[in-house]
């Protein structure tokens, strides 16, 4: 059996091999995007380069959903993945720190990497950032990373807290990197977005339209230098983002307000059966007040999902990858039935190999 290194073992994968498959791990959707995303196929007939700072009419419409912003300010990217990278590496100086937050997202430690700078953390309470923590983590950094609602923690930062963090960094002038792409996905209140002439807005369709495979992403920021900068960058990388995917996420649009409305009941839904389900197995985790991740505390989290993986055809992620020691990451993006029989297969396992575990 294949030892499981990282995430890429799991992306993509399907039930084509083992019918039996069932994946509490990668983080998309499985309910279909807004209609008018793919009705607009039939008749779709672009296929030559496109602007690299991504179509203006759908950087309008982005715009439209922030406060003063103008398309001038929206860059539109392959993902939200793109956009951090791109934004890393623009910002990128020699000897630079990025802050991020532990749990993390499992590509940010390998994003401020490869851009040749070197991550630091600050450590979550429950989930929470602790502000006195984040001050002093961030002290000389060149920029620090926020994810609220987050991956993997499933948690909301209170906005108090956000604001007092746009203050300090602003008179820090260290850039924010704000990764909402959960923003439409909380359960608590409404999403707060960071602002701040130095902070960067990341988002993506992935997760609010259902479209993760399209690769559509995008940043808004008020920095026109960096505006400029990474579009040169990306007209000798990636160049544009896919035209027909920019034409699906614009229609996909026109359905926002509805699309998402009738989403949140579902998956806060799913989120009570989850969450309530693992406390009935005895698992300590957090409630998740946004996003569609639990994570909770599991020994031996490399060895369990290894056995979760490869005895019962489920997959999870070991929350090594997150920087979260002990722990293993479920995402809920399940109808309730296979919700249900996914928790069924970790309770067998929990009853039986776990008990053995030192
Ligand atoms: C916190 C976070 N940021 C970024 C991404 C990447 O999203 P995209 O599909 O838009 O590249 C993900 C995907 O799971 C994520 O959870």
């Amino acid at each position: 059996m294949p030892q499981i290194e990282s995430p890429a073992f799991f992306i993509g994968k399907g039930t084509a091999d083992n019918e039996a498959l069932l994946s509490f791990g990668s983080g998309q959707p499985d309910l279909p995007p807004p209609p008018s995303a793919y009705n607009i196929l039939q008749s779709y007939r672009g296929f030559k380069y496109g602007l690299v700072q991504g179509e203006l009419t759908l950087r309008e419409a982005i715009a439209g959903e922030y406060p003063s912003a103008t398309p001038e300010e929206i860059v539109v990217t392959n993902g939200a993945s793109e956009a951090i990278d791109l934004v890393l590496r623009a910002i990128s100086v020699p000897g630079g720190r990025v802050a991020l937050p532990r749990p993390y997202y499992y590509s940010y430690p390998h994003n401020v990497t490869l851009a040749g700078m070197t991550p630091v953390f600050y450590d979550l309470d429950e989930g929470k950032i602790n502000y006195e923590t984040f001050e002093r983590v961030v002290q000389g950094c060149r920029a620090v990373m926020i994810n609220s609602p987050s991956n993997p923690t499933g948690t909301v930062q209170d906005v108090a807290t956000l604001r007092k963090i746009e203050e300090l960094c602003n008179n820090l002038g260290i850039y924010v990197l704000s990764d909402e792409v959960y923003k439409d996905l909380i359960y608590v209140r409404e999403n707060y977005p960071l602002k701040g002439k130095r902070v960067v807005t990341i988002n993506s369709f992935s997760k609010t339209y259902a479209m993760c495979g399209l690769r559509l992403g995008y940043f808004h920021t008020l920095d026109r230098e960096l505006v400029a900068k990474v579009v040169d960058m990306k007209s000798h990388t990636s160049m544009n983002t896919s035209i027909a995917s920019q034409a699906m996420g614009l229609a996909a649009m026109s359905e926002r307000a509805t699309y998402v409305a009738s989403h949140l009941p579902i998956w806060e839904k799913r989120r009570d059966t989850m969450y309530q389900g693992l406390v009935d197995l005895g698992l300590d985790l957090w409630k998740p007040e946004g996003a569609f991740y639990v994570l909770p505390a599991i020994k031996n989290s490399t060895r369990a999902m290894h056995d979760l993986y490869y005895n019962y055809s489920l997959i999870t992620y070991d929350g090594t990858w997150f920087g979260a020691k002990d722990r293993l990451r479920f995402s809920y993006a399940l109808d309730e039935k296979k919700i249900g029989e996914g928790l069924a297969r970790l309770a067998k396992f929990l009853d039986t190999e776990y008990r053995a575990y030192a």
